[in-house]
């Protein structure tokens, strides 16, 4: 076990990316974007994120499926793609994106050795309850927090805090994980454990405060947590 992962109480995960595969919502409508299909799901996450982070710059805070919307108009329009109907089934997708493989088996190990499990997203409130139910994980988890009780996106501080506060553990106690490296950094900067699950072979980031484990999914995070191996 490593040394820094002793005290671990609770595990909390972020959503998108790490337990949910974003990409499959343009999955499941790929035959319309035909060979743009890669390229407008790639922009569309990569502007959601961007838009999360300059509205929290700018100080005008608007929720993640409006985020969401915004940043698949930007990317549908610069593919040139105007189908009608596509926009909202691709948002309609959003709500029922699959989650990876080892995720239930991962979080099942997790909850049986005793640890408590939440989630900590940009998501709003019924993105995320749509997410969690449709995928089956309702029953995993022991509170799913949003941004949306502080208004204001990862990495701020403040949301990391609300982890912290909801399940009333010292930031040392919880192990977080994600699959995005600069969200590790906000929650290694404000004093968490951080688990990098590397999904997509990335760089580290050139930030201040990096993770304390890469791993490649969360299938091995039960024995780096010292609970064993299946
Ligand atoms: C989330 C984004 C960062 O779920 O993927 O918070």
């Amino acid at each position: 076990m490593e040394q820094s992962f002793e005290e671990i109480r609770a595990c909390v995960f972020d959503a998108y990316g790490t337990l949910f595969d974003v990409h499959s919502a343009v999955g499941a409508h790929h035959e319309r974007l035909g060979p743009f299909s890669e390229s407008v799901s790639a922009m569309w996450r990569a502007k959601q994120l961007e838009y999360t982070w300059l509205r929290s710059l700018m100080g005008r805070h608007a929720d993640f499926w409006e985020v969401t919307e915004e940043a698949l108009d930007y990317a549908l329009s610069s593919h040139d793609v105007f189908e009608a109907g596509l926009r909202d089934d691709l948002m309609h997708a959003y709500l029922r994106l699959e989650c990876y493989a080892e995720v239930p088996a991962a979080l099942d190990r997790l909850r049986s050795a005793g640890m408590k499990l939440a989630i900590l997203s940009n998501g709003s409130p019924p993105m995320l309850e749509a997410a969690v139910g449709s995928a089956g994980l309702t029953a995993h988890f022991d509170q799913v927090l949003s941004v949306e009780s502080v208004g204001i996106y990862k990495p701020d501080p403040r949301v990391y805090r609300l982890a912290t506060d909801a399940l009333g553990v010292q930031p040392e106690q919880i192990s977080f994980q994600s699959s995005n490296g600069w969200d590790i950094a906000g929650a290694a900067s404000f004093g968490l454990r951080t688990v990098w699950i590397n999904r997509f072979a990335q760089q580290r980031e050139r930030l201040p405060t990096g993770p304390d484990v890469e791993l490649k999914s969360l299938d091995s995070l039960p024995g780096v947590l010292g609970l064993g191996s299946p």
